[in-house]
């Protein structure tokens, strides 16, 4: 019965949630944007392109799987140990700091908290919580080996990010390096064939996939696939200085504008065609070998 109405309230706030959420996608149709370097609002950690300092974890710090909120913690946007934030302080946090739309700024924390078994309204949470396996933190991440191999899932592996920015075909407006949507879908098609033969415990489902693809194009909008942007963030969780979203919709990023990068970076997603090129090097390599043995003898 506790059940059945919880579920139901559910059901309401997710359906409210969208349409709120539709209803600032229209908004931001028809508003002005923002102008360049006034995205953060004033009072807000990041305005005028001015970040708070940068100061690596320390040793207890509690760090999640999501380079993102551990760099707001670098910088002492959230508690720089990461312990005992609120979800409503989490929801504004992410709002001023990467212009996302009010509604994705209640509906993740939200998310988050029902998860963890808490109350979005009263509870707190440390950021390693977070990376609760199997509730948003999933196997074939682009920046984290699996948890079954790494249960650490606070840093960057430097690897793998190594690995996707070198992914980067693009070019940004000032001929700097750009991520974009096909190279996005490459990455994740590599890594997901990559996870699913080191890990024996690999898991993948339709909603983690969407999910992965979802964190990920994060870097594509917020950061406009700016290679320059995206290391410094990657590598160290640091907030490039002078950085701002290129998101700069007056109500900022909604769930349903995000489904315009998201649904794209899926579809492109082909793992055969990774099984297929994996063979190919894997067979050329053993000629090389072959050969280099029969030059030998
Ligand atoms: C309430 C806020 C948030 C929560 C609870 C959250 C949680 C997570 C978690 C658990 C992961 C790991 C998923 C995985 O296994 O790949 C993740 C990854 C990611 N998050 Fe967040 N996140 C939040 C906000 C943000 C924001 C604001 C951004 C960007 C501005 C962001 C960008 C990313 C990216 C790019 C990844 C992918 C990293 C990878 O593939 O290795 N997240 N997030
Ligand atoms: C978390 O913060 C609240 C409010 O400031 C405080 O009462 C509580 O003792 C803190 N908990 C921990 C574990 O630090
Ligand atoms: C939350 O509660 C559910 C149902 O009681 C339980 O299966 C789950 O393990 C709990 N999750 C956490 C993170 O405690
Ligand atoms: C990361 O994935 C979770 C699961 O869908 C989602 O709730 C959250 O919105 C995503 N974060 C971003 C920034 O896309
Ligand atoms: C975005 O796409 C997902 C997956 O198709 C869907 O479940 C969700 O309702 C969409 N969200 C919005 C706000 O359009």
């Amino acid at each position: 019965m506790g059940g059945i109405i919880h579920n139901t309230a559910g059901v309401f706030i997710k359906l409210f949630v969208f349409q709120w959420d539709f209803a600032l996608f229209l908004l931001n149709l028809v508003t002005p944007d923002h102008k360049e370097g006034e995205v953060v609002p004033k009072g807000a950690a990041g305005h005028h392109l001015s970040w708070p300092e940068y100061v690596p974890p320390k040793d207890g710090d509690s760090r999640s799987a999501c380079p993102m909120l551990n760099a707001m913690a670098n910088h002492g946007i959230l508690p720089h140990d990461g312990k005992n934030i609120t979800f409503v302080e989490l929801n504004h946090k992410i709002r001023s700091t990467f212009n996302f739309a009010p509604s994705f700024c209640f509906f993740v924390p939200k998310f988050a908290a029902d998860f963890l078994n808490r109350s979005y309204w009263k509870d707190r949470f440390d950021l390693e919580e977070i990376s609760l396996h199997n509730a948003i933190e999933h196997d074939g991440s682009l920046t984290r080996q699996d948890a079954a191999l790494v249960p650490d899932q606070g840093k960057p592996d430097l690897q793998l990010v190594h690995d996707l920015l070198a992914e980067a075909t693009g070019k940004m407006k000032d001929g700097s390096p750009k991520l974009t949507i096909p190279d996005l879908s490459r990455a994740l098609s590599k890594r997901r064939y990559d996870a699913k033969k080191s890990n024996k415990d690999y898991t993948e489902s339709f909603f983690h996939n969407i999910f992965g693809s979802s964190n990920s194009s994060t870097m594509l909008t917020l950061f406009g696939g700016s290679i320059n942007d995206l290391t410094p963030m990657l590598t160290e969780e640091r907030f490039e200085e002078h950085w701002e979203p290129r998101i700069r919709s007056r109500f900022g990023l909604t769930m349903a504008k995000f489904n315009f990068t998201v649904l794209p970076v899926e579809r492109g997603v082909n793992t055969k065609k990774v099984a297929k090129e994996r063979e190919a090097e894997a067979a050329a390599q053993a000629e090389t070998v072959s050969v280099q043995e029969a030059v030998t003898k």
